[in-house]
């Protein structure tokens, strides 16, 4: 639930908090339920700070300003607001300002002993008790969206926009502190020694294999079942995939993958083998690497889902020459935009995808080769370092949800839910099921207002952009079956006990019936 909080109730928080008030509980008891999030007028909390500070000195008005801090998003006079006065005919810019707080997160309600709905263009109005006595759990409309990026938006908020804005005034739109504080957070995060921001994890992908020296006549081992981006970096290179089929886990197969390096024999032109760690559980990287050393290839491990997952107790991403991550918006770790990054733990790999990532310049116009511009841009770096203090919290948020929906999921004999080999810590960037008829469960999903998604329905070895490459249904009969049979649940941290009951008692309804 996303509450806007009026003066008269933030005044109350003030003497809660100053304990002079007898009734101090509710608003207190209100604020500590984890599933709301609470917003105010910088206007309301301007007016309350003056009233409180008035009547009970600054250090009661301190202590506001310092809860505020802690637990409630503060949203600044903007142009809209004088707007939505003026358009509205509202007498009170106070009050107005929650309709803009409303346009910019959508409430559910505006918290208040005071104001009416009919002052404020309608938006629900509640007294701190009555709030208490809804059932905070149960989501407004019973829809289960797929992913709700605005869930995590109130945590950052503040931050950012202090951000943002120091960025606007110094001018500094590309690199800069931002990205190189948010480089180190995420190299120390995932225990490299090296992190370099980039514009996404494609080019994350692309600019791995550039570093390496992969180029034309190369050929590069990518599994068929993963996101197109993973070959796509292999093909701007000029170097060509070469497909291999998943495992149950829906990881590359190493055994398949032996049994074509042998094949290929002392006439290979394989250079490098791309383990995708997909829907964030880790590949299985023992068998990789003993594919790597014997056979001479690089490892290029493609992290774009599994931020902070681990195989063995160890981050990926350190088990080869690089690890590629994505930051796009839906990722675990997300932008506001297109981000990627690569770790390392190689000196001279570190210094070549630097030096790429802008333009191959050794020094200011002096260049040493030829890269690319893949700088990633101070915005996405202050989202990124103000995210990033969230991502172990949130990453232990998704764990919990899916083993939750594994619980309740476990009595459907239909449902093969995704099971973790011991060696995975998995990160459950998405949470993927398999069911016979997935098209129809997936309707009757939809017509119950659950989201779902398909991650991937056709593997890339028959996508048209690589029929020339000569591919065929039949090729790697796992990934094709697996592409048939699966369907992604609605997956994120802020995604509710409630809500995941109600995927689950749909799942179990649908086969009931049939
Ligand atoms: C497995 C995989 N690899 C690579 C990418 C490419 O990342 P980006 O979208 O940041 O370019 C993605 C993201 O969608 C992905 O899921």
């Amino acid at each position: 639930m996303r509450i806007s909080i009026h003066t008269d109730t933030l005044i109350e928080l003030a003497e809660s908090l100053n304990r002079t008030e007898s009734n101090q509980a509710s608003i207190l008891t209100l604020l500590a339920q984890p599933e709301c999030e609470f917003w105010a007028p910088a206007l309301c909390l301007a007016a309350a700070y003056e009233v409180i500070r008035q009547k009970h000195g600054d250090v009661p008005g301190r202590r506001l300003l310092e809860f505020v801090q802690k637990r409630i998003s503060n949203v600044p006079l903007r142009g809209v607001t004088l707007t939505d006065c003026l358009q509205n005919n509202i007498g009170n810019l106070e009050a107005a300002s929650h309709m803009s707080v409303n346009s910019l997160v959508g409430i559910d309600a505006v918290l208040s002993s005071t104001l009416q709905s009919s002052q404020i263009n309608g938006l629900r109005c509640m007294t701190p008790n009555e709030l208490l006595a809804q059932d905070f759990e149960m989501p407004l409309s019973g829809a289960v969206p797929f992913l709700d990026l605005k869930a995590q938006y109130s945590k950052v908020y503040n931050e950012f926009d202090d951000r943002l804005t120091e960025i606007m005034s110094n001018t500094g739109f590309i690199l800069g502190h931002h990205v190189e504080e948010f480089e180190s957070a995420f190299a120390k995060l995932q225990g490299a020694k090296y992190c370099i921001g980039l514009s996404s994890g494609t080019d994350a992908l692309h600019l791995a294999f550039m570093a390496l020296g992969i180029g034309p006549g190369d050929e590069v081992i990518v599994p068929a079942n993963t996101f197109f981006a993973t070959a796509e970096g292999v093909s701007l290179t000029g170097a060509t995939p070469v497909f291999v089929d998943s495992n149950v886990h829906y990881n590359i197969d190493v055994d398949s993958t032996r049994r074509l390096l042998e094949q290929r024999g002392s006439s290979s032109q394989i250079k490098a083998i791309v383990p995708v760690h997909l829907y964030g559980q880790p590949a299985d990287i023992d068998g990789v690497v003993a594919l790597a050393n014997e056979f001479g290839l690089y490892i290029v491990e493609d992290c774009a889902q599994a931020h902070l997952a681990e195989y063995r107790g160890s981050s990926v991403g350190n088990f080869g020459a690089f690890g590629v991550f994505s930051f796009y918006p839906g990722k675990n770790l997300g932008a506001y935009g297109e981000a990627g990054a690569l770790i390392t733990n190689d000196d001279g790999l570190y210094e070549m995808a630097r030096r790429m990532r802008a333009h191959g310049e050794a020094s200011k116009y002096k260049h040493s080769e030829v890269g690319h511009n893949y700088r990633m841009e101070a915005i996405q770096g202050a989202v990124l370092s103000t995210k990033v203090k969230f991502i172990t919290e949130w990453t232990e948020a998704r764990q919990r949800n899916a083993r939750k929906y594994k619980a309740l999921l476990a009595g459907i004999r239909e449902v093969q839910v995704p099971e973790e080999p011991d060696f995975a810590k998995s990160v459950h960037h998405l949470f993927v099921i398999q069911v016979e008829d997935r098209d129809e469960l997936r309707a009757y999903l939809d017509q119950n207002g659950i989201a779902s998604g398909l991650h991937y329905p056709l593997p890339l070895h028959l996508q048209a952009a690589y029929k020339d490459l000569n591919y065929h249904v039949g090729d790697f009969p796992r990934a094709e079956s697996q592409a048939e049979r699966i369907i992604s649940l609605p997956m994120y941290p802020e995604l509710t006990e409630y809500q995941i009951e109600r995927v689950c008692n749909t799942i179990k309804q649908y086969f009931s019936n049939k």
